[in-house]
């Protein structure tokens, strides 16, 4: 498992406790930045997680801004891009099972530490049903 992840200032702290998590794991991590709390633009850090997705140099990525919310409207305009925005372990689950997801986006202001761990473990330890129902929705948008 090799996951890429990126973050704004918003979403800098969380993403270094999140790869000390994944690395405890065991999990290949790629950081693609930002790499300090300065203020920077959100877009600029989806563009790398979203591109290694797109190229299977990573098979889940994950992006960390305040809200969630622009990492995950930058990140779905891009072909291919199925990131979710979750701050629950159901959403989590579900997006893996339902929409095979292959980014998660999260707001650092929105949940603590403990509660994006959790997060993050369920959506990285959660196949793809493969259900023909899921695998028809999600055509439409792929
Ligand atoms: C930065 O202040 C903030 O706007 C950004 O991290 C994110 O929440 C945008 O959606």
């Amino acid at each position: 498992m090799k996951i890429v992840i990126g973050s704004d200032h918003g979403g800098y702290e969380l993403k270094q406790e999140v790869m000390d998590h994944l690395k405890k794991r065991g999990i290949e991590v790629v950081d693609v930045g930002c790499y300090s709390a300065e203020s920077c633009d959100y877009p600029v850090y989806a563009k790398p997680v979203t591109e290694a997705i797109q190229n299977g140099d990573a098979d889940l990525g994950i992006l960390i801004c305040g809200t969630g919310i622009g990492m995950s409207m930058a990140a779905n305009k891009e072909k291919g891009i199925r990131a979710a925005l979750c701050h629950d372990t159901f959403s989590a689950k579900a997006t893996r099972e339902h929409n095979n997801a292959n980014i998660l986006c999260m707001g650092a202001r929105v949940v603590g530490p403990g509660l994006a761990l959790m997060i993050i473990d369920t959506f990285i330890d959660t196949p793809f049903s493969n259900d023909e129902r899921h695998i028809r929705r999600i055509s439409y948008y792929s």
